[in-house]
């Protein structure tokens, strides 16, 4: 015989398990999810229907015939998640093409008020930290080529020219959107007027760490990050590419697949929890892919829905502590380490103490099943974006069986425990008739924008600028 606490234990695990099969996703909802996917990005890429589109595939001027490249230091910077960090690369050539090392590199954080006062203040301390680097690195005299890596959404006329279409990720500086970013950029650093900068390409973080990858293994032709936000960018036709002019190879194109829902594509895979997040955040009715899958949100579901658990008495004893009733507070590192436990739940217990939550070991569990849930369905809903995007490649290329290699990086995809695999194993039952190989990137955005920077200084000399 059972005795009653156990009893009584797991008739709660069983309602906790029926509040979060919410979550689960079957095959069909992921075909479903992958198909809608593909009719965006098709919209997105068509020039009469790309404004209306919620994936907005934006062609970034990267091409599939690399010119060469020049060999020697260039600065990189690399902004979009919640530092700002600039870095020195060396770049050489080696037998099998470039190779480039990162020398020196420095993090700086940025303050709350940077990130949501206006553009000048923004970039202001932008070129402020360049400088500082430089001095550190007595540096100060030389004019560098540099490479932006910016991982927002840009509309770019050029490789060095764009406007930002909005910002994400908790991003709100005024006087951004709309506005050229590399100007913005320029105009910082001629403000200053202690350095000089040869701003030579802005990326987004998918394209730096699909080409850093590339150096290393030519089937690299994908690039996605699982991070603070979700995105992936790859190689297209660039005769499908109909915002730029041109029928020949391909060029890669930076989809921005953050913004599906924003049509109601996901209407019904909506719960509640995503409706509050969405709700209570900096842009609202935007990015609502991106919120069930990115780092920034990911903890905050689990927050709503442990308090959901509370209030229906399954958790704590009915009781929440005042730091996880505080929006924010249960940060999505905390899933990674809670779902890294061993099994002794010593991790768990003492997460859940810092909280002010006296718990049981049911409630270890419990808190452990929630977040299981959240990121399952965030590496599943991954998986059917990617999906769309190969399954779209074999198709233009015809293939047979297409091999292909995706570069990948992000807090979310390298910290989680399980995350990688869930996503491998969801993303390879999908493609069918595709040989997949992910490669996990270091130091991608530096390395990458610099490669880049490499190719077009390279471009530049044989134009004769
Ligand atoms: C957001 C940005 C996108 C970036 C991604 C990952 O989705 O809009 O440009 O690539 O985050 O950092």
């Amino acid at each position: 015989m059972l005795d009653h606490r156990t009893r009584m234990d797991r008739a709660k695990k069983e309602k906790v398990e029926q509040i979060l099969s919410e979550f689960r996703l079957q095959e069909e909802d992921l075909k479903t999810i992958m198909y809608r996917m593909q009719k965006e990005m098709d919209r997105g890429l068509k020039l009469e229907t790309h404004e209306e589109a919620s994936v907005k595939m934006l062609p970034t001027y990267v091409r599939s015939t690399p010119e060469g490249s020049e060999v020697g230091d260039f600065l990189s910077l690399d902004l979009g998640g919640t530092n700002f960090r600039v870095m020195l690369v060396k770049v050489g050539e080696g037998e099998e093409g470039q190779w480039k090392v990162k020398t020196k590199h420095q993090m700086y954080s940025i303050p709350e008020d940077a990130m949501t006062g206006t553009a000048e203040m923004l970039f202001d301390y932008i070129s402020e930290c360049i400088s500082d680097f430089l001095d550190k690195h007595q540096m100060k005299h030389k004019k560098l080529p540099l490479g932006f890596t910016f991982s927002f959404p840009v509309r770019h006329e050029d490789l060095d020219k764009g406007i930002l279409l909005n910002w994400t990720k908790g991003f709100k500086a005024s006087g951004a959107e709309g506005n050229n970013i590399v100007g913005l950029l320029r105009d910082a650093i001629k403000r200053r007027g202690d350095f000089e900068m040869d701003v030579v390409a802005m990326v987004n973080d998918t394209v730096a760490t699909m080409v850093s990858c590339y150096y290393e293994d030519h089937r690299c032709e994908v690039g996605m990050i699982v991070g603070t936000g979700c995105n992936a960018c790859y190689m297209e036709e660039l005769q499908n590419v109909e915002l730029v002019e041109g029928d020949e190879g391909r060029m890669c194109v930076n989809t921005e697949w953050g913004a599906f829902g924003e049509s109601g594509e996901l209407d019904e895979f909506l719960l509640e929890y995503d409706r509050v997040v969405d709700e209570t955040s900096l842009n609202p009715n935007q990015q609502l892919y991106e919120k069930i899958i990115g780092g920034k949100y990911m903890g905050e579901i689990v927050r709503l829905v442990l308090l959901k658990l509370v209030n229906e008495n399954l958790l704590f004893n009915g009781e929440a502590s005042e730091k996880l009733k505080a929006r924010g507070s249960f940060e999505t590192r905390f899933i990674s380490q809670i779902e890294s436990d061993p099994g002794d739940r010593k991790q768990i217990y003492n997460i859940l103490t810092s909280f002010g939550l006296m718990s049981s070991i049911t409630d270890c569990d419990i808190v452990r099943m929630a977040c299981e849930s959240v990121s399952t369905r965030a590496a599943q809903m991954c998986s059917a974006g990617l999906a769309g995007v190969i399954n779209r490649m074999r198709k233009s290329r015809c293939e047979e069986t297409m091999k292909i290699t995706v570069g990948v990086d992000g807090s979310v995809y390298k910290l989680h425990p399980s995350f990688k695999d869930r996503f491998h194993a969801t993303v390879r039952q999908l493609t069918p008739g595709c040989d997949i190989t992910f490669l996990q990137s270091e130091e991608g955005s530096g390395r990458g924008a610099a490669l880049i920077s490499a190719v077009a200084c390279k471009m530049a000399c044989m134009m004769g600028q």
